[in-house]
């Protein structure tokens, strides 16, 4: 059936609103075996024999592939490349000994990151596709492809299918790290992980009158927006950037804090607006050192930053989850910011200019 706004005046509120649902499904459909996780055993043993992964999407799915790479580091202690599908088509890193493919595409279309995948296989490599059409070209092509089950997402800004690849991902790197004994990923409940995440979106979703003041205080009437983070936080922060500079055409950029003093500093003058993410324990001391940098030059800050890293005035705190599991909660944040900061411009939130859903061609 094709999917319909419902009650909504927008797709993309009604697939924001949706994750929750997206990740209890996506738990349920892989983790509600305790026994083993619903991922096909053969799968598994080739990911077993690799010596590294390689990840290729575009867009948001390249995103969403930065913390996939931390995560399987983390859990399978198998090292991961991560690469923009229009940049390795043409620039083929040297690979290792035993490359294994990860495709990340929602639609299962784009023409970049299928031209990697049509080399991948005629140089006789493993392929895998994670992805939201499980009839698209992608999965057809690929030795293996693993459902999102996200369901149709219609917005051309991707939401809930930055939140399925995340929490996909996670499935991934624990099935695998379970199959190579690895103890991280033995101890890990990630149901519990995935249901106390869906459990924070739901918070973040109540508080969507506080995000609508929030843009309309700190984003109308300027041209230039940053997104500020490290670490995962960092990665959240390209994302989070892309996000609203794709649909309210604000100039958003999303840096590594660290890199401020090292250029983007030049950029902050009055009323500048920077969100900062700050849920990665290690480096809050730093990045809150950044924050303090942004003010003196009258930068307007957002923190948002969770219980464990909290900080008084910052204005969101959300629950603490797997460090390498926060984008599922920062990642919505940032939408919520890109969608109210265009509704107030007047903008059509589903259908930016010059974008296309899937982008079919090179
Ligand atoms: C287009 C869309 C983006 C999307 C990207 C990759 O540019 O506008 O939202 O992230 O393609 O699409 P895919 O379907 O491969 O994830």
């Amino acid at each position: 059936a094709a999917a319909t706004k419902g009650t909504y005046d927008t797709f993309m509120l009604k697939e924001i609103d949706e994750q929750p649902a997206v990740l209890r499904r996506i738990s349920q459909h892989y983790l509600a075996n305790n026994s083993s996780i619903n991922v096909p055993a053969e799968l598994l043993q080739l990911m077993a024999q690799a010596d590294r992964f390689y990840f290729v999407a575009a867009g948001t799915s390249y995103h969403a592939s930065l913390v996939g790479k931390r995560l399987f580091e983390k859990y399978t202690k198998k090292p991961v490349e991560v690469g923009v599908a229009s940049e390795f088509g043409y620039h083929w890193p040297l690979l290792s000994q035993k490359p294994f493919f990860i495709f990340l595409s929602q639609s299962g279309e784009t023409a970049d990151s299928r031209q990697v995948l049509v080399e991948a296989k005629k140089r006789g490599l493993s392929t895998l596709v994670l992805t939201n059409v499980v009839n698209s070209t992608l999965a057809r092509e690929a030795d293996f492809h693993l459902p999102l089950l996200a369901g149709p997402e219609i917005a051309v800004a991707s939401t809930k299918a930055y939140t399925a690849q995340i929490a996909v991902e996670a499935v991934l790197a624990k099935a695998l790290g379970v199959q190579l004994q690895e103890r991280l990923a033995v101890e890990w409940d990630l149901q519990q992980q995935l249901s106390l995440a869906a459990v924070g979106i739901d918070r973040v979703l109540a508080e969507k009158d506080k995000f609508a003041a929030l843009t309309k205080e700190y984003l109308t009437d300027q041209e230039h927006a940053f997104y500020l983070g490290r670490g995962i936080d960092y990665d959240v922060s390209l994302e989070a950037a892309l996000k609203l500079k794709e649909i309210s055409y604000v100039h958003t950029e999303g840096f590594a804090a660290g890199e401020l003093k090292h250029g983007t500093i030049a950029l902050i003058e009055d009323r500048v607006p920077a969100i900062f993410f700050i849920t990665e324990k290690l480096t809050a001391s730093h990045t809150r050192g950044n924050v303090q940098e942004v003010k003196a030059r009258g930068g307007n800050v957002v923190v948002v930053s969770t219980e464990e890293t909290k900080g008084s005035g910052d204005q969101f705190v959300l629950p603490t989850l797997t460090p390498e599991l926060m984008p599922l909660l920062t990642g919505v944040v940032g939408q919520l910011i890109a969608y109210f900061s265009t509704l107030q411009r007047g903008l059509n939130v589903d259908q930016p200019r010059n974008l296309a859903k899937s982008v079919t061609v090179e």
